[in-house]
């Protein structure tokens, strides 16, 4: 069967862990992992603009001893000129993975359904998972453990980010809580699939308006642009209604000691997050954006190992 990643469930939550082992290992011995020699070409279509996405995509898939190939937004036919479905039919009997930024995850469905290779969320509108695996490794690296760990995400608690937070981090068995303004809460589809994943893991799941409340103990602080790609003519609109929820130096007061902060990047300061914190010293959020690379690189190794169509992952998933 092929795998996919669409969202941060479609790993278990030893998969995961298994993952961010192999991540760890492919960061300690940078060019000693080979899955994807050949080079068999992996493709990394973008709908929308990136740095870190098509960097370390770029990057890990050379790396692994593959070809990238990276389609920028509007260069492939795909979405104008010809359906999701036959291009996953296409594009799947000449490369070994498809990773795919887009809008709609309904496309994302839809290209995994057609699609004889694993198939790789790079962000939708509504998940995020691949920045997910990257903060988990972050975390991992800094706080030697996941499990039991309280990480809070503030801001726009309805988006890619506040979603996949959710399910990765009840994935992990963190006690994930999630504080944004009315109107800007996850959907409750969501919430529910974390509280059920956070209920095999020993986990917890807070979703809340008030951002004291979520800091409380905090381990990890965490927030994301207030406004996401595609939704640029509201900017003035969510400036306003965000506001109570900037990640300043009081914020992270209420944490924990020895919180650190998180920010999957392009950061905007003096909106989401002041410069003293994203600059200062409990912020990681350039290991974090190097570590895109790494779990990125285990993620591929992973699905491909999975689906029987890596003939050389020196790997510890047997
Ligand atoms: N964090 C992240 O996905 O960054 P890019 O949009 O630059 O790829
Ligand atoms: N929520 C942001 C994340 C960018 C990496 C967006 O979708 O634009």
């Amino acid at each position: 069967m092929v795998r996919h990643f669409l969202k941060d469930t479609d790993l278990t939550p030893a998969e995961q862990a298994q993952v961010l082992d192999l991540a760890a290992s492919m960061k300690a011995d940078r060019y000693g992992y080979k899955p994807l020699a050949g080079p068999q070409t992996a493709a990394v279509i973008f709908d929308k603009t990136s740095t870190r996405t098509r960097f370390s995509f770029h990057a890990g898939i050379a790396e692994l001893g593959g070809n990238p190939l990276i389609v920028n937004p509007g260069e492939a036919q795909l979405g104008h000129k010809e359906t999701i479905s036959d291009t996953a039919k296409v594009i799947s009997r000449m490369v070994s993975t498809i990773i795919w930024r887009t809008y709609a995850q309904a496309g994302l469905e839809e290209m995994a359904q057609h699609s004889r290779v694993p198939v790789i969320n790079a962000l939708s509108d509504d998940y995020h998972p691949c920045q997910i695996l990257a903060d988990l490794l972050t975390i991992r690296e800094h706080k030697g453990q996941l499990a039991g760990l309280t990480m809070v995400y503030l801001g726009d608690a309805a988006n890619n980010m506040a979603n996949s937070y959710l399910l990765g981090g009840a994935t992990a068995g963190m006690h994930v809580r999630i504080a944004g303004p009315d109107g800007y809460l996850p959907a409750d589809s969501v919430i529910a699939e974390a509280q059920q994943r956070a209920t095999e893991t020993g986990g917890s799941i807070l979703v809340t308006t008030d951002p004291d409340q979520a800091l409380v103990g905090a381990d990890v602080v965490i927030t994301d642009t207030w406004v996401s790609m595609g939704q640029e003519d509201e900017k003035e609109a969510r400036a306003q209604v965000f506001k109570p929820y900037t990640v300043t130096s009081e914020a992270m007061n209420k944490a924990a000691d020895g919180a650190i902060f998180l920010h999957c990047l392009p950061a905007y300061r003096g909106y989401e997050v002041t410069a003293e914190v994203i600059d200062g010293p409990a912020s990681v959020v350039f290991d974090e954006a190097e570590n895109r690379l790494h779990a990125q690189k285990a993620l591929m190794a992973f699905l491909l190992a999975e689906s029987k169509l890596a003939t050389d992952v020196r790997t510890a998933l047997s």
